[in-house]
C-alpha cells in the first residue's frame, strides 16, 4: 500500500512542477471582487501592519503554507525548506497527508525534519477525511503525535478520490469521524478542501461539530481532477481519463467559497484555490477570510533553496501592502471591512444564494 502511496505523491510532485495543472477555464472569481480606490488614504505604506490572527495565535503575515507534501524522499529538502521559510517570516506550516509516514516509520523524517528545523513555527498535520473514517481516530491522533503539530488538517477530496486511480471514494462516515476526532484531539481541527470548495450548508456543519476553521480550497488554482487525469493517462486507464475531462471544472470558485463560509460561521476561515498575488489575498480578506493560503505556487522554489521562498512570499507581501495603502487600511482588522463591490457571476452568486 505505502509503494503505491510513494509513487503517487512522486507523481502529484512531478506533474505540479513540469505542467500547468491550474483550472483552465474557471478562476478563482477574486477578479469580481473590486476594492475600491481611496485616493486620499491618509497613510504611510510603512505604516501598515500586516499581523494576522488565526486559531487564536498571532502571525506575521496572513499567509499559510498550505498542505503539499510528505512521505517521499525529496520531500524531505522540500519541507526542510518550507519550515525554514515559515520560521523566517512567523507563518503556519502545512504538511501533505501523514498517512505514509504512519505507515512507514522510514518515511516519518520527510515530516519530521519541519520539527528539527525550526521547532517553534506552528505546524498544521494533514490527513484525509476518507482515510479517518475508515482508519480511525487513531490516525489523526498519530499525525498529530507525529510531529508535535499545533492544528490537524482534515481534507476532503471527494471528487479527487473518484477520479483517481486507486483512489477510495467512500465518504460516508466522515462527519461521524471529523467530530470524534475534534472531541479526541487536544489540538484545534481544520477542515480544508483540495480545490473544489466548500458551500455555507458543510460549513454549519462543520462549525456545529467544534471545527475550528475551515479552508476553503476553492476552484481556480491547482487543478486535482486535471492532475489525476494525466496519472490515468499515463497509466492507460481511459475509464478514468474519460471521467476526469466531463469534470475538469468542477468546483465552488475561491470568492464564492470564501463569502459563503464566512458569512455562516463565525469560525476562522481561509482562501485558498488560486490565490497568486498579494492582491488576491487582500481580496480575500475584505470578503471575509482571516488568512490566504498558498500551495503550487512555492513547490518549485521549494525544492530550489529558502531564498526562492522567501523572494516569491516577500514579492506577495509587498502587493497585499501596497493594495492595503490604495484602500487606506492600516492593519488586517481595517482590510476586513474595506469599501468592496462585487461584481459579475460573483454577484449573480451571491444574490441566488441570499448572501447579500
Ligand atoms: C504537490 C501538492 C500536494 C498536495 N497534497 C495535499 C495533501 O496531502 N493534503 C491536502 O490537504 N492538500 C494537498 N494539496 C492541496 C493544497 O493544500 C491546496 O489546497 C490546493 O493545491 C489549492 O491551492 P493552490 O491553488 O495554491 O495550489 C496539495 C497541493 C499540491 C500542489
Amino acid at each position: 500500500m505505502v509503494e503505491g502511496v510513494v509513487s503517487r505523491k512522486r507523481d502529484h510532485i512531478r506533474i505540479c512542477v513540469e505542467e500547468d495543472v491550474d483550472f483552465k477555464k474557471k478562476t478563482t472569481w477574486l477578479e469580481y471582487v473590486e476594492l475600491v480606490h481611496n485616493p486620499l488614504p491618509e497613510l504611510n505604506v510603512d505604516d501598515i501592519v500586516l499581523e494576522a490572527k488565526f486559531l487564536e495565535k498571532n502571525f506575521n503575515y496572513p499567509i499559510i503554507i498550505e498542505a503539499m507534501t510528505g512521505g517521499v524522499p525529496e520531500a524531505l529538502e522540500i519541507n526542510s525548506n518550507l519550515a525554514r521559510a515559515a520560521s523566517e517570516l512567523n507563518i503556519p506550516l502545512g504538511l501533505g497527508s501523514q498517512r505514509a509516514g504512519i505507515y512507514n516509520p522510514d518515511l516519518r523524517q520527510t515530516y519530521r525534519i519541519v520539527r528539527d528545523i525550526a521547532p517553534d513555527i506552528f505546524v498544521i498535520g494533514n490527513i484525509g477525511g476518507v482515510q479517518l473514517a475508515v482508519e480511525g481516530v487513531e490516525l489523526a491522533e498519530k499525525a498529530v503525535e507525529m510531529v508535535n503539530a499545533d492544528a490537524l488538517a482534515i481534507h476532503l477530496n471527494s471528487l479527487q478520490e473518484q477520479i483517481q486511480v486507486g483512489g477510495t471514494a467512500t465518504f460516508r462516515g466522515v462527519v461521524k469521524a471529523i467530530e470524534k476526532t475534534v472531541e479526541r484531539l487536544s489540538v484545534p481541527v481544520i477542515v480544508k478542501e483540495v480545490g473544489c470548495g466548500i458551500p455555507m450548508k458543510v460549513a454549519k456543519i462543520l462549525e456545529s461539530i467544534g471545527v475550528k476553521a475551515i479552508d476553503v480550497a476553492g476552484a481556480g488554482g491547482t487543478n486535482w481532477t486535471l492532475i489525476e487525469k494525466i496519472r490515468a493517462e499515463f497509466s492507460g486507464d481511459t475509464e478514468k481519463k474519460m471521467l476526469a475531462e466531463v469534470f475538469l471544472e468542477w468546483g465552488i470558485p475561491t470568492a464564492a467559497s470564501v463569502i459563503e463560509v464566512a458569512s455562516t460561521v463565525k469560525i476562522d476561515v481561509v482562501a485558498s484555490g488560486g490565490v497568486r498575488t498579494g492582491l488576491d489575498i487582500a481580496k480575500s480578506i475584505s470578503i471575509g477570510a482571516s488568512m490566504a493560503g498558498i500551495a503550487r505556487p512555492l513547490l518549485k522554489p521549494a525544492q530550489e533553496n529558502v531564498q526562492s521562498i522567501l523572494e516569491y512570499l516577500m514579492r506577495l507581501i509587498k502587493e497585499l501592502k501596497t493594495a492595503m495603502y490604495l484602500v487606506g487600511c492600516r492593519n488586517i482588522f481595517e482590510l476586513k471591512n474595506a469599501e468592496k463591490v462585487l461584481t459579475g457571476p460573483l454577484l449573480e452568486w451571491c444574490k441566488q444564494r441570499s448572501l447579500i
